[in-house]
């Protein structure tokens, strides 16, 4: 920031810690459409993130049409916010774009391997982190979809990607419809390391979790469709419910090969 530059705010570093500090999923939406011009500022704002040699291997792509929000409703797993919000994001990794540019000015081509998808999958997921910044310090709310990865296939195919282009997250964007409690997170000192990594003991694991496990719980057992889940399942704790019930080996096997097939496929896997 400097006084030469005069559309730069004041103090940024604190405009920018309200939405951060104030996030929450958003799962109900108006229907009120977003301004182009504002969906314009937060795809701007969204781009200035940092991207791998500044090659910016992503792409946006801005649903708005019911008629294709209601095709990607099955593959996100029938969550309502693909139909109620009015604006889906997907980002993908993209070498697609940069490849193609390579072939045209006679250069050598290094990115059909999975380090380059990684590469590609965390310019997309920077920027996506952007856009939903710049877009919660607007008053939207959005709600990534993990649905984006776990049926990429599918949800390739509806958006039409060439090779090299793989959807990894998504959100829905939209003026919330709700105002929903902050959910808790892990203590920092859970979460930190000064210098090296320092092994846990089983206790520390324990007390990491040990409000986790309370508030965890005590959510889920609010929404009545979910706590009649947990009780049929036989689940007792916060744990059983994360991995036999929403996140279980099964089904994280069954999205790994598909990603791993829809890698191949999109010829990131030579
Ligand atoms: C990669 C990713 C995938 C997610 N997928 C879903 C999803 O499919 N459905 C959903 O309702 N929330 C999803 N979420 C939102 C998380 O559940 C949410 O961020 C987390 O519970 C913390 O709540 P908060 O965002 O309100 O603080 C996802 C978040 C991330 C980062």
């Amino acid at each position: 920031m400097t006084a030469s530059n005069p559309t730069l705010p004041e103090k940024p570093t604190v405009t920018i810690l309200e939405p951060m500090l104030n996030h929450r999923s958003i799962r109900k939406y108006k229907p009120d459409p977003v301004p182009e011009d504002l969906l314009t500022e937060l795809l701007q704002a969204g781009i200035r993130a940092s991207s791998s040699g500044n090659m910016q291997t992503y792409s946006i792509i801005v649903t708005r049409d019911p008629e294709l929000r209601q095709q990607l409703y099955e593959p996100h797993m029938k969550q309502n916010m693909v139909l109620d919000a009015p604006i889906l994001l997907t980002f993908c990794a993209d070498f697609h774009r940069m490849r193609r540019w390579l072939t045209l000015k006679n250069a050598a081509d290094s990115f059909d391997n999975f380090m380059s998808f990684m590469v590609a999958a965390i310019d997309a997921t920077l920027v996506s982190q952007n856009v939903a910044l710049a877009a919660e310090a607007h008053g939207l709310g959005i709600c990534y979809m993990g649905s984006t990865l776990a049926n990429c296939d599918q949800i390739g195919d509806i958006l039409q990607l060439p090779p090299s282009v793989v959807p990894v997250v998504g959100f829905s964007l939209g003026y919330p419809a709700e105002d929903p409690a902050l959910r808790d997170r892990l203590p920092l000192h859970g979460l930190v390391h000064q210098e090296t990594y320092t092994a846990y003991t089983d206790d520390q694991i324990l007390e990491i979790f040990r409000q986790r496990d309370i508030d965890g719980w005590n959510r889920y057992m609010r929404f009545p469709r979910m706590r009649q889940w947990i009780e049929q399942s036989g689940a007792e704790n916060l744990a059983q419910v994360y991995s036999q019930l929403k996140y279980t080996r099964e089904s994280h096997q069954e999205f790994s090969q598909t990603v791993l097939d829809y890698l191949k496929a999109q010829d990131f896997m030579n």
